[in-house]
């Protein structure tokens, strides 16, 4: 098969991912919802140091599974107009397979806060690969509790093409003025 069509079906199958993935940061700037910006680990530490730390809110956790399952749907109800158009067979979504990819795309995030805190980084601090990749690792393998199925291609190209991706739109929000760095 060739290049394109293998990125078309790794983009198609991981959207819910990187929809659960971004939602978070963008929610965090709603002034109205604030007060559901509780971190999970309710401040808590462990041996002195914060469990995951405040970058990790229930705000975050539910906008985040909510919109990469909405995703889903809707790529559901699109999947053999786009399948049509773009002349390729596209891994089928579904409800379920979409609820599991974005919770297990923010538990990824998670678990690797909880790693940064355990060697030390800060709440913010650069993982390289790590930051990029995290969720990633969740969303496959909430996907595999459902499927018990990975398809490692497909895997292989994500992890290639996703910090790639994150570059090349930091480089562009860099260039809109709309971040500091064009990191
Ligand atoms: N966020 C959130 N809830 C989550 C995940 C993310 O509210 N479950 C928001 C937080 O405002 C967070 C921002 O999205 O600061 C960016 O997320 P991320 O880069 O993953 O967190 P960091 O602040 O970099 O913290 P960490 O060092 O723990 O990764
Ligand atoms: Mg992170």
């Amino acid at each position: 098969m060739s290049i394109e069509i293998r990125l078309l079906q790794a983009l198609w199958f991981i959207m819910p991912a990187y929809v659960a993935n971004s939602v978070p940061v963008n929610v965090s700037k709603i002034k109205e919802l604030e007060r559901f910006g509780r971190p999970i680990d309710g401040g808590r530490k462990w041996l002195g140091v914060r469990i995951l730390g405040d970058g990790k809110t229930w705000r975050g956790l539910f906008s985040g599974v909510f919109m990469g399952t909405i995703i889903g749907l809707i790529q559901v109800l699109i999947q053999r107009d786009v399948a049509e158009f773009f002349r390729v067979p596209l891994p089928q979504m579904s409800i379920e397979l979409a609820f599991m990819l974005s919770t297990g795309a923010l538990v990824g995030d998670m678990a690797a806060s909880f790693v940064k805190r355990r060697v030390g980084l800060g709440e913010g601090d650069p993982a390289p690969l790590l930051d990029q990749l995290d969720f990633v690792f969740g969303a496959f393998f909430f996907a595999w509790l459902l499927t018990r199925t990975i398809d490692y291609d497909r895997f292989f190209v994500i992890i290639v093409i996703t910090p790639v991706i994150h570059l090349f739109t930091n480089f562009i929000a860099w260039f809109w003025k709309l971040k500091r760095e064009p990191w």
